[in-house]
């Protein structure tokens, strides 16, 4: 579903070049659930960026449900985008002075999802992470685990097939991160695929299968949760 062939990606400051991705190849199937993990700087960002189709790269083929991501129209992108994929961010993105149900209701509008289903998604979607009782609270009068879930119920609700995870964890604490990281296993159970992009390797460990990436390059790609493969970094 998701295949990286040779994938670079090269920024210029001034002279100088930083490839944030150097020949990165991976594959992962439909319906994993996959951490991508390495150092701060390692190129995860960078990675997400692309399976996301936020940014483009350089050089090689990334090839989205079997298809090359350029032979994509631009509106096509767009769709794969809002419906396809469900975007989740270390910082939650969202919007300060919108309701937790306001929130998540908001990118269905712009889907044009129709009034009513929209309002039985987002109560869904809030049942599901366990917010009902808060759907009137504004962000800033939730802590970060409740907005993590509102962050999640936003993008539950668009019903995407692939959630793609920024250090979703990487603002709260261990108790917190695991209520997060036990929506994900849910999830995933569910048939979703799941990317996780990590610093933390206990985090990544949770994960079904974690490629490692160090420099731009994927140090491996390989083993299960029963074998997996440790490569210290
Ligand atoms: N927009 C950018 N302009 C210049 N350099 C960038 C940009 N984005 C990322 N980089 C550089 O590319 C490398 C990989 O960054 P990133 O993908 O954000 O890593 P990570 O998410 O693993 O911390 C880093 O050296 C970073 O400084
Ligand atoms: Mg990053």
């Amino acid at each position: 579903m998701i295949v990286f062939e040779d994938v670079s990606k090269i920024y210029h400051i001034g002279d100088a070049e930083v490839h944030a991705l150097d020949h990165a190849s991976i594959n992962i199937e439909d319906g994993e659930f996959v951490s991508i993990v390495g150092p701060s700087g390692s190129g995860k960002s960078t990675m997400m960026n692309i399976i996301g189709c936020l940014d483009v790269a350089d050089s090689g083929r990334y090839l989205l449900d079997g298809m090359p991501i350029e032979d994509y129209s631009e509106s096509e992108l767009a769709k794969i985008r809002s419906k396809k994929i469900g975007f989740i961010f270390q910082n939650f993105n969202l919007i300060g002075n919108l309701t937790a149900e306001e929130n998540v209701e908001l990118p269905m509008i712009y889907q044009k999802v129709p009034r009513e289903e929209r309002k039985k998604r987002v109560e869904e979607a809030l049942e599901r992470v366990q917010l009902g009782a808060r759907k009137k609270h504004k962000p800033n009068e939730l802590s970060g685990g409740q907005q993590q879930r509102v962050a999640i119920a936003r993008a539950i609700a668009s019903r995407p097939s692939l959630f793609l995870a920024d250090e979703p964890t990487g603002n709260l604490d261990s108790a917190t991160g695991k209520e997060i990281m036990k929506l994900f296993h849910e999830l995933h159970e569910q048939g979703n695929t799941i990317v996780l992009i990590t610093h933390d390797e206990s985090v990544a460990e949770q994960a079904s299968r974690s490629i490692h990436i160090l420099d731009g390059k994927v140090l491996d790609d390989a083993g299960t949760f029963a074998g997996r493969k440790k490569v210290r970094l």
